[in-house]
Formats: C-alpha cells, structure tokens, sequence
C-alpha cells in the first residue's frame, strides 16, 4: 500500500487537481492491482477525491481522523457514519499530529478504532517514539504499548481491516527518515507482537507501512525490506512525480 497523508495542505483546486493528475500518469504506467493506492485528504477533499477514484479497484480514500462520538451535539466533529456515507474505506488513526496537539490518547484512539470498524470503516493505525524514546532504549515498549492499548481490543476477524503504520515521531517532516534496518527490525517486532496475540495467518497477511521523511531517493531501501509492506506518505504525497515514483518503486520492490 502506498497511502498520501496530506495533512493541512492543498486547496480544494489543488487537491483535486493533485489526484486528477496523479490518476492520469498511473493510467500510463502499469498498474499493480496488488498494490493499493490510498489519498487522504483533507475532510473538504474527501468527497471529491473519492468519487474521482470510484472507477479503480485498487485507488482509495481515508479521513485522517473521525470522531470519538458517534452523533449528536460535537460541534465541528466529523463522524464515522458520515465518512461512510460518501464512500470512503479507510481512516487514519493515532497520527503522532493528533497524540501530540490533540491530545490524544490510548484510551480515545480504542474509543476511535471500536467505533469505526463497528461501521465497518477500515483502519490504517500509526505509532511511533519520539526521539527522547528512541535514545531512552524503551522504544520498543512505547511501541508495544501503543498497540497493545488500542489494537489488540479488537476481534480476530477485524485485524484485517486493520493496517498499521510505523511512524517515528523523529523522522515525520524532518527529512530524517529511521534507517532500513531500524525500520525494518521496528515492523519485524510488530509483526511478531499482532502473531502472538492474534495468530500466525493474521500477523503475515497484516499490512505494515513506513512513514517519516520516506521519499524517492530513500524508498528503494525501505520498501526493499522484507516486513515493509509500502509507506504512508507526508510531504512527498504532495506531489504529482514524486507520488508517482514511490508507486513505481512500491511495484518494483514487491515483485
Ligand atoms: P512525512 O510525513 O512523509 O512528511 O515525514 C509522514 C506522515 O506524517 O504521515
């Protein structure tokens, strides 16, 4: 899976602009039905890009973010019914934006992943340590922690509507993306902790994604890497050659 987190960026022009042209140069390249290719606009996007993208098996929207309510009086809430409602598979959740400057916790993002696969709204969930983590050494518990509170709640049968992506707080928007290997161990390690709790078959067939400063020039290596399943893409997602590129290299790595 390749999947553009656009964050706050791009207006309703650019954006559909964005994925009008990014549709185009795929229909001209070979396109990998086994590789799924995820927007993530903003909420004013969202309606747009995905009627856009209706016509393509493997093209799919997602929220960034859906509200821990399900209805009623949560002025400027989006809910998960209404993501439904205009198509959309997916939601991000536990983006380290929204931990971080939303406060958002463990016990909101089990509310969040409860509520959206009761709708039957796939979920791609990001964790990741922050830099004093990774230098503390406990970044593996942080990890383990941040799955365990919210993941392992949920039904066998759901994992797989679940993906999960590994996002180290160090590396998002830096330019400083964690190195192959790190990364990989990082998804080697989750992969195992989703096989202890839920099984073999349910943890291979997981899709775990990298994201952090990933981009052209670093992706080759990352997606080269056997528990790297693609990425989860910021700044990069933003523009039409270089999203294009990473699918193309996404496609040569998984052969
Ligand atoms: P970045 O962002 O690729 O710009 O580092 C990744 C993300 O936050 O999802």
């Amino acid at each position: 899976m390749l999947a553009g987190n656009w964050k706050m960026n791009l207006d309703f022009i650019s954006g559909n602009k964005l994925v009008e042209d990014i549709v185009k140069n795929l229909e001209t390249s070979q396109i990998n039905k086994n590789i799924e290719i995820v927007f993530s606009p903003s909420y004013i996007h969202l309606q747009k890009v995905t009627e856009n993208i209706q016509n393509y098996s493997n093209l799919n929207s997602s929220a960034q973010d859906i509200s821990m309510h399900e209805k009623g009086s949560f002025t400027g809430e989006i809910s998960c019914e209404m993501i439904k409602s205009i198509g959309a598979k997916y939601t991000l959740l536990g983006h380290s934006e929204r931990r971080s400057n939303f406060l958002e916790s463990s016990k909101i993002l089990k509310k969040k992943i409860e509520l959206a696969l009761s709708y039957n709204l796939n979920v791609i969930y990001c964790c990741g340590e922050t830099m004093a983590q990774r230098d503390s050494g406990l970044f593996y518990q942080v990890i383990e922690s941040q799955i365990e509170d919210v993941v392992f709640h949920s039904a066998s049968d759901d994992i797989s509507k679940i993906v999960i992506a590994y996002e180290p707080v160090w590396a998002i928007g830096t330019g400083k993306n964690a190195n192959p290997q790190q990364a990989e161990d990082m998804h080697q390690f989750i992969r195992t902790l989703i096989s202890k709790k839920f099984g073999n078959n349910i943890a291979e067939n997981l899709t775990i994604l990298y994201g952090g400063s990933c981009n052209v020039d670093n992706a080759k290596d990352l997606f080269s890497q056997p528990n790297i399943d693609g990425g989860l893409i910021g700044g990069a997602s933003l523009d039409v050659d270089s999203f294009c590129e990473l699918y193309t290299i996404l496609c040569e790595t998984n052969i």
